[in-house]
C-alpha cells in the first residue's frame, strides 16, 4: 500500500518536473510569432531601405550567421547592446523569427516590407 502511494508520488513529481521543464525550454526558444511583431514594430523603423540603418530582412544571413550574431549580442558594429533596442525577452522572440526564416532556413521570409 505505502510502496504504490510512494510509486504514485513519484509519477505525479515526474509528471509535473516535465511540464515545468517543456515549458523553460519553450521560453527559452522564443515565440517566432512574437518575434515577428517585435521585429517589424522596432527594428525595421531603422531597417527599411532608406533608413539609417539599410534594410535587413531574415534573408540578410544564414541560420548559422543570425546565431552567431545574438550570441554575440552587440549592434551597430559592435558598439552597443542589441538590448538597448528590444528588452532581452523580446529579443529572444525576434531572434527566434529571424533564424528560423533565415536565407537558407526552410522557410525563407522577407518579413512583407
Ligand atoms: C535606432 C535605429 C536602429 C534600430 C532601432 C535598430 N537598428 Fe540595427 N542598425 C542600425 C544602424 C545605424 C546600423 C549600422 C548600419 C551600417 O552598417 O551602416 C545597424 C546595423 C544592424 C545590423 C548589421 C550588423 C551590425 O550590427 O552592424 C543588424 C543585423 C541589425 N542592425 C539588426 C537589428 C535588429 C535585430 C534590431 C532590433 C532589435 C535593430 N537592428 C534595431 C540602427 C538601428
Amino acid at each position: 500500500m505505502i510502496r504504490s502511494l510512494k510509486i504514485l508520488m513519484i509519477t505525479l513529481v515526474l509528471i509535473v518536473a516535465s511540464g515545468v521543464f517543456s515549458r523553460l525550454l519553450a521560453v527559452q526558444k522564443g515565440s517566432e510569432n512574437k518575434g515577428r511583431f517585435y521585429f517589424r514594430q522596432t527594428c525595421k523603423e531603422c531597417h527599411t531601405k532608406g533608413a539609417v540603418g539599410g534594410e535587413i530582412t531574415p534573408l540578410n544571413k544564414t541560420m548559422a550567421q543570425w546565431r552567431t550574431y545574438f550570441a554575440q549580442g552587440t549592434h551597430n558594429h559592435g558598439k552597443e547592446p542589441l538590448v538597448k533596442h528590444l528588452p532581452a525577452d523580446q529579443l529572444l522572440d525576434a531572434s527566434a523569427f529571424l533564424i528560423q526564416h533565415a536565407a537558407d532556413s526552410p522557410q525563407p521570409e522577407t518579413c512583407g516590407k
